[in-house]
C-alpha cells in the first residue's frame, strides 16, 4: 500500500463518533482550514449546496440553554421528515450501535432514566466548544442531502487528521426553529443535521465507545470479474 493510502486508511479508520469535549476552543486557522478540506467534496453539477453555520462562545451558550428547554417541552421543529424506525439488520445494528454507546457509559438497558439523561446530551453538544450546523437552501431535497453527508464526512476526516473530535447529530434537527431564530437564519434554510466538534476528551468513558462494521461480502458485490 503506498503512504498516501495507509494515511488516508488511518484517518478513517480513527474517525469515530466522540461524546465528550475538552473546553478548549479551535483556533480560527484551524477552523478555517477543515471548511477548505471540507470543500473539496463533491456535489451533483458541482451545486455545493452545503451552507454551513459554526456556533462557538456566547451563541453556543444560548443554543446550550435553549435546546434542552425546547426539547423538553416537546416543541419540535423539523425540516425534513424523521421515521427513525429500523426493521431486521438495519434494526440489528441500531441496538448495536446504542448498546455499544450505553455500555461504555456503564448503563443497563433497564436505566431508563440514565440513557435519557445521556441522550439529552446531544442538545448540550456534549460539551463541545463548537457545533456545525449543516443546511440545504428550500428547493432541495435527496439528491443534494447526500451533497451535505459527502461534505460532512470529509469535513470530519478533516477533522480527525488534525486531531479534533465530532459526532454527527440528527437531534440537533428536531429542534431547527430554535436554532435558526438563535444564528439569524432565514427560514429558507432548511437543517439536515449538526456536528459538534472540537479536542476531544480522552478520561471520558464514553470516548472509549467502538461500533463495528458487517463484512465486506453483506454490502459489496463486484461484477463481471476482474479485469
Ligand atoms: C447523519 C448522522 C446523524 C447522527 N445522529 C446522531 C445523534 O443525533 N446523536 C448521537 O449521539 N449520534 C449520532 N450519530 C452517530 C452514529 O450513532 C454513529 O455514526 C454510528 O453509531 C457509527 O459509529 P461511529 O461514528 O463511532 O463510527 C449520527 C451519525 C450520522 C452519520
Amino acid at each position: 500500500m503506498s503512504q498516501q493510502a495507509s494515511v488516508f486508511s488511518a484517518v478513517a479508520a480513527e474517525r469515530r463518533s466522540l461524546r465528550a469535549f475538552l473546553p478548549q476552543p479551535v483556533d480560527q486557522a484551524t477552523l478555517e482550514a477543515i471548511f477548505v478540506d471540507a470543500a473539496q467534496a463533491p456535489s451533483n453539477c458541482n451545486t455545493q449546496p452545503w451552507q454551513v453555520h459554526v456556533a462557538s462562545g456566547s451563541v453556543l451558550e444560548e443554543l446550550r440553554r435553549l435546546l434542552p428547554e425546547k426539547f423538553l417541552a416537546g416543541e419540535f421543529s423539523m425540516d425534513f421528515p424523521y421515521d427513525g424506525t429500523y426493521e431486521g439488520v438495519y434494526k440489528d445494528r441500531q441496538y448495536g450501535a446504542a448498546k455499544a454507546l450505553y455500555d461504555s457509559l456503564g448503563i443497563s438497558r433497564e436505566d431508563k432514566a440514565r440513557r435519557q439523561e445521556a441522550f439529552m446530551r446531544n442538545f448540550t453538544f456534549f460539551d463541545a466548544p463548537h457545533v456545525a450546523f449543516l443546511f440545504l437552501p428550500e428547493p432541495f431535497g435527496l439528491r443534494e442531502a447526500a451533497d451535505l453527508g459527502m461534505f460532512a464526512q470529509t469535513l470530519m476526516l478533516a477533522m480527525t487528521a488534525r486531531g479534533l473530535g465530532s459526532c454527527p447529530q440528527t437531534a440537533l434537527s428536531f429542534l431547527a426553529n430554535p436554532v435558526r431564530e438563535t444564528l439569524g437564519i432565514e427560514g429558507t434554510n432548511k437543517l439536515l443535521f449538526g456536528i459538534s466538534f472540537g479536542y476531544p476528551d480522552p478520561e471520558d468513558a464514553v470516548n472509549s465507545c467502538r461500533t463495528e462494521r458487517a463484512p465486506l461480502t453483506d454490502f459489496v458485490r463486484f461484477h463481471g470479474g476482474q479485469a
